[in-house]
C-alpha cells in the first residue's frame, strides 16, 4: 500500500513536471518568453556575471583546447542558484568542430560503451562512424532509408560507465577517459574555482529534434563536492533548472552551440531536465570552420587540431537536426575507492557487478530511463 501510495505521489503533477510538459508541448507552441538567454549579454534581476579566476589558465594554454582568453568568457550565476555557472560559448572560433567531430566520431568508438552495445555485438558497433558516413555524405534519396548507426545513437559513457540499470558506477567497469576532453574540462573547472578535477566519467547524450530528457538528478557519483560539467553542441535546447524537490518550479534556459554549464555546490543536486530541442538562432554560423581564429593562434603542441572536409562534412549535416551534450563527471574524491557492493559479500544483488545487460531496465517513474533503448530516447517523466 504505502508502495503503491509512493508511486501516486511520485507520478503526481508536480510543479516541475507542469513546467516540462509546458515546454515540451507542440501544438500550441509554447511562449518562450520566460527562457533566459545567457546569450543576450542581459544581467537582470535573474543573471548575475559570475566571477571567474583567469589566473588559471595562460591565453596559450586556453587555445590548446579551442577556448578563448578567460577574461573574454561570459560567465554569468542565476540569482537563486549558487554553485550553478552558464558559460555562454567560450569557445575560439573554428575549434567547435573539433570537439563536434570527437563526439561523433572519435568517443562512440570502443573501449567506450554506446546504446547500441545493449543488443549489437561489438563487431558490429566498432566502426559507427565508418558504417555511417558515405549514407550520411550523400543527399537523403527521397525513399525511406533504413537510419545509419550514427543516427541512432542515443549515448555513450566514459571513464566509469554509468549503469542505467543500477543507477552506478563501479571500479571494474571502467576504461581510460579522454585526455583532449579531461584537459578542457580540467581548465574550465580551475577557472571556475575548482582546481584539481578528475575527469572520471561522461556521459554523452544525443538529441534529435523531437528527443527530451527525462527530469532527474544526477546523484550517482560519489562526491558531490565536485562540479559536475556539461557541454552543448548542435541545435540549442531548453534546460529546466529546479530545486531539491519536484515542487519547486524550475527556471527555463536556452543551451546554445558551445554553452558551458557548471553545476557546483548547492546547484550539484539539483532537480533538471530537457523538454525540448529548437533550432539554433542563428543557423551555425558559430560552427563555421572557416575565419579560423585557431590555426594562426596556435603553433604547437594543441589538443585542438584541424578537422577535414570529408569528416566534417558529415558532422555539419548531422548537426542540422541534432543537438550533442557530454557531462563530465568527477565520481571519487581525493583518496576515494567505491564501496564493496553487498554481491561481493553475500552473492545476492546480482546484477550490482554485472554492468549492462539486455533486458530494460525496469525503473519507475520520475527516474531516467534509458538502458538499451535506441528508438525512444529517454522517458518524459
Ligand atoms: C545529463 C544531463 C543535460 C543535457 O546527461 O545528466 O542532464 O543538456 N544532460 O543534455
Ligand atoms: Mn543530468
Amino acid at each position: 500500500m504505502a508502495k503503491m501510495a509512493a508511486s501516486i505521489v511520485e507520478s503526481g503533477e508536480d510543479a516541475f513536471r507542469k513546467i516540462f510538459k509546458f515546454y515540451k508541448r507542440r501544438n500550441p507552441p509554447p511562449d518562450f518568453s520566460d527562457v533566459v538567454d545567457f546569450s543576450k549579454n542581459a544581467p537582470s534581476d535573474k543573471v548575475v556575471p559570475a566571477k571567474l579566476d583567469a589566473s588559471t589558465m595562460s591565453d596559450v594554454e586556453a587555445a590548446r583546447v579551442g577556448l578563448q582568453p578567460v577574461r573574454a568568457w561570459r560567465a554569468f550565476g542565476l540569482q537563486g542558484y549558487p554553485g550553478f555557472i552558464f558559460i555562454s560559448n567560450p569557445f575560439l572560433r573554428g575549434s567547435q568542430p573539433y570537439w563536434v567531430r570527437q563526439c561523433l566520431k572519435t568517443y562512440p568508438q570502443k573501449p567506450n560503451i554506446c546504446n547500441l552495445d545493449m543488443h549489437m555485438s561489438p563487431s558490429d558497433t566498432q566502426d559507427i562512424w565508418g558504417k555511417s558516413e558515405h549514407s550520411l555524405r550523400v543527399p537523403p534519396s527521397g525513399k525511406r532509408e533504413p537510419k545509419t548507426l550514427l543516427e541512432r545513437l542515443r549515448w555513450v559513457t566514459l571513464g566509469y560507465h554509468y549503469n542505467w540499470d543500477t543507477k552506478t558506477y563501479s571500479a571494474s567497469n571502467c576504461t581510460p577517459f579522454p585526455s583532449d576532453l579531461h584537459l578542457l574540462s580540467s581548465q574550465i573547472t580551475a577557472a571556475c574555482g575548482f582546481p584539481g578535477f578528475n575527469s572520471e566519467a561522461g556521459i554523452l547524450n544525443y538529441y534529435r529534434s523531437d528527443s527530451s530528457l527525462g527530469i532527474h538528478v544526477d546523484e550517482s557519483e560519489l562526491d558531490h563536492s565536485r562540479p559536475l560539467l556539461s557541454f552543448s553542441f548542435g541545435q540549442s535546447a531548453i534546460f529546466l533548472l529546479g530545486g531539491t524537490c519536484r515542487q519547486d518550479a524550475p527556471t527555463a534556459m536556452y543551451m546554445h552551440s558551445g554553452d558551458v554549464m557548471v553545476m557546483s555546490g548547492q546547484s550539484r543536486l539539483l532537480y533538471h531536465a530537457v523538454p525540448r530541442i529548437l533550432p539554433a538562432p542563428q543557423g551555425l554560423g558559430v560552427l563555421e570552420m572557416e575565419g579560423c581564429t585557431l590555426a594562426s593562434s596556435l603553433q604547437e603542441s594543441t589538443v585542438v587540431g584541424p578537422v577535414s572536409e570529408e569528416d566534417w562534412a558529415v558532422c555539419s549535416r548531422y548537426i542540422q537536426s541534432s543537438r550533442v551534450n557530454v557531462t563530465v563527471r568527477q565520481v571519487l574524491g581525493p583518496g576515494q575507492n567505491f564501496p564493496e557492493t553487498p554481491s561481493s559479500h553475500q552473492g545476492t544483488d546480482t546484477d550490482k557487478e554485472v554492468g549492462y545487460h539486455e533486458e530494460r531496465a525496469d525503473t519507475e517513474n520520475g527516474k531516467r530511463k534509458r538502458g538499451d533503448s535506441d528508438t525512444v530516447d529517454t522517458v518524459e517523466t
